[in-house]
């Protein structure tokens, strides 16, 4: 059987469960392992026993048929784009990118050069979120009327210090919501459907060292009709369970964390557990799907297959998170879709003063 080789292109906190998928799949192999700090993909390449870069480049020459984009925001169109050119296929971490202009510019190099482009987003692949999803799309929970998302997360100071790109509006691309809400942005956008417009706000009330924000709420009106809230922040005073209500006129379908509860007028509710056997690799609010992901990943492109989220599903969530930005960053205007975002935009710095 033909086997995929594998390249990883960053290895830094999340690139473990990267490893870990790549290694334990009976249909990839490992030949290489990248970083710009020598000593991460060193440490990697005697872990896994595979030769090592520190310029990606020299990684794709190797000809690998996928490479994985486990880097800062800001360089993964960069990559992305160059492997799409020598024609190996791609499978990033979420964000795809910071703006939509490098996120078009990602979709456009692949079709060009007929790769697969994915992007992760593992916990659409959760027990609870296909049970929402289902809820909604087989009928049971009626038209939807509205949605609701929180995510009231910590990250302090010393936790932006730690690191050399994060609060930045160029290299993070954002705060709170580009890095920890998306994920549960992207599962309001997926289940409850496209987005019409939406308003929205975006401050920095607590960081003393970052440009970005740490808090942002927005209103939301998606093309059926259904009204949606979302109030995101990374200054409460823990990792609170991420929480995603969908309202339909036959009950609600509710995600906490990693568990669903849907209760139907007139019948018991139905709870949700995640799977009991995934093993929990890196933080446990990363969930245990990135595995399920990206087994798929390399089964749909041996097959030949089209992947479920590829870059145009990837960008949707990003296109929700730039929407608010831009909304957030011009007085609350309302923002319609298809966000045609202004060449360059950028927020600006909201450093304290
Ligand atoms: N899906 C999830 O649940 C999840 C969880 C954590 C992080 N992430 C995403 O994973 C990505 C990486 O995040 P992280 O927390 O691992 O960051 P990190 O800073 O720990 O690691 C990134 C690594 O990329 C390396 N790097 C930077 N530029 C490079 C380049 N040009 N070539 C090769 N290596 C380069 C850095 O040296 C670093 O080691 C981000 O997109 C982040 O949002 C996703």
């Amino acid at each position: 059987m033909k086997k995929l080789k594998v390249a990883i292109i960053g290895c830094g906190n999340v690139s473990k469960v990267h490893f870990a998928a790549t290694t334990t799949n009976p249909s990839a192999q490992l030949i290489a392992v990248c970083d710009i700090k020598e000593d991460r993909a060193q440490s990697a390449s005697a872990k896994y026993g595979v030769p090592y870069y520190t310029d990606y480049e020299e990684a794709l020459a190797l000809g690998p048929d996928i490479i994985h984009v486990c880097t800062p925001h800001h360089n993964h169109a960069e990559i992305a784009i160059a492997a799409a050119k020598r024609g190996i296929h791609i499978l990033t971490e979420k964000p795809m990118a910071v703006t939509l202009h490098d996120a078009d510019r990602m979709i456009r190099a692949a079709e060009d050069n007929k790769v697969t482009l994915g992007v992760i987003f593992q916990n659409r692949y959760n027990p609870s979120s296909l049970a929402i999803k289902e809820a909604v799309t087989s009928g049971a929970l009626g038209k939807v009327l509205g949605g609701r998302l929180f995510v009231t997360w910590l990250r302090d100071d010393e936790y932006y210090s730690k690191s050399d790109w994060k609060g930045t509006w160029d290299m993070e691309g954002g705060g709170v919501l580009i890095d920890q809400a998306i994920h549960t942005m992207d599962l309001m956008q997926w289940i409850m459907g496209p987005i019409d417009s939406l308003e929205g706000s975006i401050h920095n009330r607590t960081h003393d060292i970052i440009h970005v924000e740490d808090v942002a709420e927005a209103t939301i009106v998606f093309q059926n009709g259904a009204i949606g809230s979302l109030y995101a922040c990374n200054f409460y005073t823990y990792d609170a369970d991420v929480f995603l209500e969908v309202h339909g006129e036959n009950g609600v379908a509710r995600l906490e964390k990693d568990r669903a509860i849907i209760r139907l007028q007139g019948q018991p509710d139905k709870v949700i557990f995640p799977e009991g056997d995934g093993e929990v690799i890196g933080k446990s609010y990363w969930g245990v799907s990135h595995k399920t992901q990206i087994d798929e990943f390399y089964d749909d492109v041996l097959a030949g297959r089209p992947v479920k989220i590829d870059g145009v599903a990837g960008r949707k969530a990003l296109e929700f998170v730039r929407a608010i930005y831009y909304s957030g960053t011009h007085n609350g205007e309302r923002v319609t879709f298809p966000f045609a975002e202004p060449r360059g935009f950028t927020p600006p710095s909201l450093t304290r003063k």
